[in-house]
């Protein structure tokens, strides 16, 4: 298991995250969360006020940021030149507009590379939308991760302390995101995947599904 990747993707809202950090934790392996990447550059560029609307701004801008991810599982660290941005990452500006950020070649290169450097020899349980597909071709373990839309409004609902908006608006925000990603950023399971549907599932038994897939691949 030293030297195994493992490669979890899938939409958002689907449990990735808690799941993934669960299998890494249980495994006794490293975690990488690449969303979190993509939010981080995204964080930057409107801090410093990139046009978003301008795909050749971002470009020009996309190896600005310094970008550090950690990767334990128990606390997963992200800074950009230095500052901790894992709360201000997950704020709704950022999340409105990460999808139209990611979608450029530019930025996608850049962090690709950088997660490759990460994942480095291995032992690794790395979330993401493209990990299985373009990051880690090679991964010996490869999960994509679904749950029906009504369960993952309603879990990215919780997450965001339930006061922010209705199921509905999640719902909605969701349901966006999903098209812009899906045009651009491969939300399909890629082949060799095998898909585990959460929505009748605990977090634990995912865990353990997902955990298993593992074991069984090393
Ligand atoms: O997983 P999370 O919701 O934090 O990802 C935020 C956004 O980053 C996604 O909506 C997607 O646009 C982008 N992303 C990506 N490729 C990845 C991970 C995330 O394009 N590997």
């Amino acid at each position: 298991l030293s030297r195994i990747v493992v490669a979890v993707d899938g939409p958002s809202g689907s449990g990735k995250s808690s799941v993934s950090r669960g299998v890494a934790a249980k495994l006794g392996l490293r975690y990488l969360d690449t969303g979190a990447q993509y939010r981080a550059v995204t964080y930057w560029m409107l801090q410093n006020k990139v046009d978003l609307a301008d795909p050749a701004a971002i470009a020009v801008d996309a190896a600005v940021p310094a970008i550090v991810s950690g990767t334990d599982p128990g606390a997963p660290a992200i800074t950009v030149d230095g500052e901790d941005v894992a709360a201000a990452i997950r704020e709704a500006d950022v999340t409105g507009a990460v999808s139209a950020v990611a979608a450029v070649p530019a930025v996608r290169a850049r962090l690709i590379a950088l997660q490759r450097e990460i994942i480095g020899a291995g032992g690794i349980v790395v979330e993401g939308r493209d990990i299985a597909a373009v990051v880690a071709p090679d991964a010996a373990a490869k999960v994509f991760l679904t749950a029906s839309e009504d369960a993952r409004a309603r879990r990215r609902n919780t997450e965001n302390g339930g006061g922010s908006g209705t199921v509905a608006a999640t719902r909605e925000a969701l349901t966006r995101r999903d098209t812009v990603d899906n045009r651009t950023n491969a939300l399909a399971a890629a082949p060799g995947a095998i898909v585990v549907d959460a929505t009748e599932l605990t977090l634990e038994q995912v865990i353990d599904k997902v955990a298993g897939i593992v074991i069984h691949a090393a």
